[in-house]
């Protein structure tokens, strides 16, 4: 569970002149998290692309959060112990709500293993009047395994990568998710249909007013 202390004193909050309603009205979208968990090779990274591309076609600002390519950069100073994943997971959370609270719609793609962490996130948007969905992408494990194409599996299952998800170190899915999405079932296209059709439905995308651009 997440409980990090605010450790400087003496901090006072700036307020902005832009308002979050004037930053969502510019872009005709709602911002807010789509949060994709699941299991390595599960298809999050694929999913979360195919959708941020499908979202720009709709003429829709989204930017993808992805667990290989943040820890490149911001998270490279973290492992995969369960403190390291569970401090990966808040970090994420918290630049998802930043750029959520600029009126983008982010898709996040981590395996994200801990309900606890994964609720943070959740808790953390809502609190802040900011759209939140999470979205399971249930693909069996078998599945992933098969399609393994980064090898990691493999290697997991040989005893050369330890504390592999699913194979020696745990994932818990989720209970009660918005939307779950079967890979082995619907092709990604079909997926990227139903999490649009949920976003619709939750009033993520607002009526693009004339001559927006002026406004
Ligand atoms: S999380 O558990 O902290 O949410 P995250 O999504 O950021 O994981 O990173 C997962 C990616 O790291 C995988 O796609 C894989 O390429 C790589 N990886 C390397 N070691 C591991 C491991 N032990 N368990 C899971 N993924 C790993």
């Amino acid at each position: 569970m997440i409980d990090v202390k605010t450790k400087a004193t003496n901090l006072v909050w700036h307020k902005a002149q832009v308002t979050r309603t004037q930053r969502e009205t510019l872009l005709h979208q709602r911002g807010g998290t789509i949060w994709l968990t699941g299991l390595p090779s599960s298809g999050k990274s694929t999913t979360a692309y195919a959708l941020e591309a499908e979202l720009f076609r709709k003429g829709f600002a989204a930017y993808v959060l992805d667990g290989d390519n943040v820890r490149h950069g911001l998270n490279k100073d973290l492992g995969f112990s369960a403190a390291e994943r569970a401090e990966n997971i808040r970090r994420v959370a918290e630049t998802a709500k930043l750029f959520a609270d600029a009126g983008l719609i982010v898709v996040t793609s981590f395996i994200s293993p801990y309900r606890g962490e994964r609720d943070f996130a959740r808790r953390i948007h809502l609190d802040s009047g900011l759209g939140f969905a999470e979205i399971f992408i249930d693909t069996p494990l078998e599945i992933c395994e098969e399609r393994d194409p980064k090898g990691f599996y493999a290697r997991a299952r040989s005893g050369r990568l330890k504390g592999f998800t699913g194979i020696d170190d745990p994932y818990e899915p989720p209970l009660s998710p918005e939307l779950v999405c079967r890979t082995a079932e619907f092709s990604p296209r079909q997926i990227v249909s139903a999490i649009i059709e949920f976003m619709a439905e939750e009033g993520f995308f607002l009526d693009r007013p004339r001559n927006a651009a002026l406004r």
